[in-house]
């Protein structure tokens, strides 16, 4: 039909931003991590990391166009180029750093326990026998196997973080290890009295950073000069105390 052929002639005229020099550049999340990225009723991708790209993105003259993608097919989609940059409060580990190039640190955190508020935990160790949820190939994953072992039986993972806190309320878990700010954004917001967080002496601090392809430079060094310029102007200040506050 013509209007089909018009609308696949439209299509195709659509900007391509995958390629380096363009200014819209597509960003993956897994936007289930609240309050760093979280999808609103109406499908907005929302939160602090959202506004730290955009942020970023300005400051070089560049914009963002933001899709969830979830936590394993974002690592994908910009391995293939599909996707330009991964912003999703991930932290700059050794073996990512080994398959993406981070941009420098972002934000600091720490893993955090959240259990039911009767719960006698007092550390990681008190949970070995119980069951743990973690959202995979996180490094809450990593903490867990680290102190019971890459096999523990009571490790479950699940594809999102809420997919995990659910099961605790179910009572399906005793206990979810995730980043501070998301489990203490729970507790707050969610679920409200039922549950407390634990923190444990073992846990190493976290730096957040923003990945892009191995080996796209140009990208990377416009991402680093923004993130410079919103450190030094006190943007990115703000915008941590708007989620964060002081
Ligand atoms: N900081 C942790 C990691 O890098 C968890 C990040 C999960 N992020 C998300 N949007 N689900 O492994």
């Amino acid at each position: 039909s013509v209007l089909l052929a018009l609308t696949v002639l439209a299509g195709c005229g659509q900007p391509e931003s995958g390629a380096s020099g363009n200014d819209v550049i597509k960003v993956a999340t897994d936007a289930a991590y609240p309050p760093f990225e979280k999808q609103e009723g109406n499908g907005k991708i929302t939160g602090f990391d959202i506004e730290v790209i955009e942020a970023i993105a300005k400051a070089e003259g560049m914009k963002v166009s933001v899709k969830h993608t979830g936590w394993d097919p974002l690592f994908e989609a910009i391995k293939r180029g599909k996707m330009d940059v991964g912003i999703s409060a991930m932290t700059i580990t050794d073996e990512r750093k080994k398959q993406f190039d981070f941009s420098d640190p972002y934000f600091e955190a720490k893993q955090l326990i959240l259990v039911p508020k009767d719960s006698k935990v007092k550390s990681l160790k008190d949970l070995k026998g119980k069951k743990i949820g973690v959202q995979s190939a996180t490094t809450g994953a990593e903490v867990v196997k680290k102190a019971f072992g890459t096999t523990y039986p009571g490790l479950k993972g699940y594809d999102d973080t809420p997919g995990a806190i659910d099961d605790l309320a179910n009572g399906r878990v005793d206990a979810v290890v995730a980043d501070n700010g998301v489990v203490q954004d729970y507790v707050k917001r969610k679920l409200k009295g039922q549950f407390k967080t634990v923190e444990d002496q073992s846990f190493e601090p976290e730096h957040y950073g923003i990945i892009v392809k191995k080996g796209n430079k140009e990208l990377l060094g416009k991402i680093n000069s923004g993130l410079k310029k919103i450190k030094k102007d006190g943007t990115l200040e703000k915008i941590r105390n708007k989620y964060f506050g002081k």
